[in-house]
C-alpha cells in the first residue's frame, strides 16, 4: 500500500477537519478554538503536545522507530478580516472573518501528516509539528521564535506549504534561494500649521507637502534602485483633513517596501529619510518616519529545495517543478527559515478565485497530496 493510498483512506476525515476549521475562522493570536482542535487531534494520535507557544501556537513532537534527525513541518492557523461570500454550506459562521488564504488547509495538511506518521511510525528521527498563529502580518512566527521554539524543540530542517489557486491542480513548486520578498512597513507623519482654507498664507499646508512627498518617494525606485534589482515602494494610505474649509495641521502617510536584498532596502530607507528631511527643511514642518521590518526575505535552502522537489516528484511526477519566478508577496515562515534551513513549496488546486478574495474556495482534493508530501519530508530527511 503506497503512502498516498494510506492517506487517501482518511481523506474524508481530513476534509471534515478542514471544513470545520473553515466554518470557525479566527484572527491572528485569537486561534483558541483552532489550536484546541489541533492539540486534541495530536493527543488522540499519541503525539506529545505543547500549547501556548507564541500565545496560541501549538507544537507536537513524535519520535520515529529509529534514531535520526529532527524535521519540522509548519502550518499557519489564522484567518483574515474578510466577510466571506462563497455561499458554501461550510462558509464562515463568524461575520467579517474568513479563511481566505487557505490556512485552514495548511493546518489540516500538517495534522494529516501527523496522523499518518503516528499510525505507521516507520521513520528515522523526530517529527516536529509546528502550528503557528498570526501569519497575516502580525508576527506569529516571530512570537513563536521569541518563545524559544527551536531551543525547546530543536529542528535540523523545517518545511512549509501554501496552497495556490494560481497553479494547476497537483502542481507542486519550489523556488530555490530567495523566493518571496522581505517586507517593511512605514509611517510618515507631517506636522505643519493648520489654518482657514481661505487664508492659506497663515498656515503651512500639510496636504500639499504630503502629495509632493509621495511623488518624490516614487523617484527612489525609478532613479536610485538598479533596474536589475526587484523592489516595490507603495504608499498605501494618506490621511489628512476633515472639513472643506480647513487646511489640516497634520498629514499621515503609510505604506510598504518589498525587497529581496537587505542592503538595497536599507538604502531605500536612507533615501526616504533624506526626502522627508528635505521637505521638512524646505517647508518648515516637522516630518517623522517610522520604518519597521515585518517579514524577512524567504530563503529556500538550495539543496533542501531540491530534496523537496524530489519528494514531490515521487508523488506527482512531472507536476513537481522548480520555479524560476520570485514573488513580491511575503510570508512569515521566512523568519523560521532564518533560524533553521528548509524549504517552502506551493501546491496548486482547482480553485480559481485569488487568495484574500471574499469568494476564495480551496479545493479539498489537494489535501491528501499536501499531507503525503509533508510526511515524505520527514520520512526522507529524518534519516538523511
Ligand atoms: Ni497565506
Amino acid at each position: 500500500m503506497s503512502i498516498q493510498d494510506r492517506i487517501d483512506a482518511f481523506a474524508q476525515d481530513l476534509t471534515a477537519i478542514r471544513r470545520d476549521i473553515h466554518a470557525h475562522p479566527e484572527l491572528g493570536f485569537e486561534e483558541v478554538r483552532t489550536a484546541g482542535i489541533v492539540a486534541d487531534r495530536l493527543r488522540e494520535w499519541g503525539i506529545d503536545v505543547t500549547t501556548g507557544i507564541g500565545k496560541t501556537g501549538v507544537v507536537g513532537v513524535l519520535k520515529g522507530n529509529r534514531p535520526g534527525r529532527a524535521i519540522g513541518l509548519r502550518a499557519d492557523m489564522d484567518a483574515l478580516p474578510i466577510d466571506e461570500q462563497t455561499n458554501l454550506p461550510y462558509a464562515s459562521k463568524t461575520p467579517g472573518v474568513m479563511h481566505a488564504c487557505g490556512h485552514d488547509a495548511h493546518t489540516t495538511m500538517i495534522l494529516g501528516a501527523a496522523r499518518y506518521l503516528s499510525e505507521n511510525r516507520d521513520f528515522a528521527g523526530t517529527a516536529v509539528f509546528i502550528f503557528q498563529p498570526a501569519e497575516e502580518g502580525l508576527g506569529g512566527a516571530r512570537a513563536m521564535l521569541a518563545d524559544g521554539l527551536f531551543d525547546r524543540f530543536p529542528c535540523d530542517e523545517v518545511y512549509g506549504i501554501h496552497n495556490s489557486p494560481y497553479h494547476e491542480p497537483g502542481v507542486i513548486g519550489v523556488k530555490p534561494g530567495a523566493a518571496m520578498a522581505g517586507a517593511n512597513f512605514f509611517d510618515i507623519r507631517i506636522t505643519g500649521r493648520g489654518c482657514h482654507a481661505a487664508m492659506p498664507e497663515s498656515g503651512i499646508d500639510t496636504i500639499v507637502i504630503a502629495t509632493s512627498l509621495v511623488q518624490q518617494l516614487q523617484s527612489i525606485v525609478a532613479r536610485n534602485v538598479p533596474p536589475s534589482r526587484q523592489l516595490v515602494l507603495s504608499v498605501t494610505q494618506i490621511h489628512a483633513g476633515a472639513a472643506y474649509n480647513v487646511i489640516p495641521e497634520s498629514a499621515h502617510l503609510a505604506g510598504t517596501v518589498r525587497y529581496f536584498d537587505r542592503a538595497t532596502a536599507d538604502m531605500v530607507t536612507q533615501r526616504m529619510q533624506a526626502l522627508c528631511d528635505g521637505v521638512a527643511a524646505g517647508y518648515g514642518v516637522e516630518v517623522t518616519m517610522d520604518m519597521r521590518n515585518v517579514f524577512d526575505v524567504l530563503e529556500n535552502d538550495p539543496a533542501l529545495s531540491q530534496a523537496m522537489v524530489e519528494a514531490a516528484r515521487d508523488l506527482v511526477g512531472d507536476k513537481a517543478v522548480v520555479k524560476a519566478e520570485q514573488v513580491m508577496g511575503s510570508e512569515d515562515f521566512a523568519d523560521m527559515l532564518q533560524a533553521v534551513p528548509g524549504a517552502y513549496c506551493t501546491i496548486g488546486h482547482a480553485g480559481s478565485v485569488p487568495l484574500h478574495n471574499p469568494g476564495f474556495i480551496f479545493d479539498d482534493a489537494a489535501l491528501p497530496v499536501g499531507v503525503a508530501l509533508m510526511a515524505r519530508m520527514v520520512e526522507t530527511r529524518g534519516g538523511a
